[in-house]
């Protein structure tokens, strides 16, 4: 497992989200004003671009039809829907300033 470079930490300002690419990836990767997270960049719903999402807390909501995934746990919420499968999270870390991406 590598760690990639991404970006400096003030690329991406509090509550918004930036489309991360590595190799065949989409990654959307979130500044939620206390932390960086990131998922994949693809709404489980009908593949909305989360990363375009709005940021509340350590949520996003899909800028398509408004289902909101934790950053946290990958957890989906869509009124009744309780069997959506999470989606994938990414390992963010944060040193000097740099955000680093973990992907395998
Ligand atoms: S594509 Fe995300 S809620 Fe529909």
């Amino acid at each position: 497992m590598s760690w990639i470079q991404i970006t400096e930490t003030e690329n991406i300002p509090p509550r918004e989200g930036r489309t991360v690419k590595i190799g065949e990836l989409s990654i959307a990767l979130f500044n939620t004003g206390e932390k960086f997270l990131a998922v994949e960049n693809r709404c489980p719903h009908k593949g909305g671009p989360l990363a375009d999402g709005i940021v509340g807390g350590t949520t996003v909501t899909c800028p398509l039809h408004n289902w909101r995934i934790c950053l946290e746990t990958g957890e989906v919420s869509k009124g009744c829907d309780a069997q959506l499968p999470p989606v994938t999270q990414f390992p963010v870390r944060v040193e000097e300033g740099l955000i680093y991406l973990q992907t395998a």
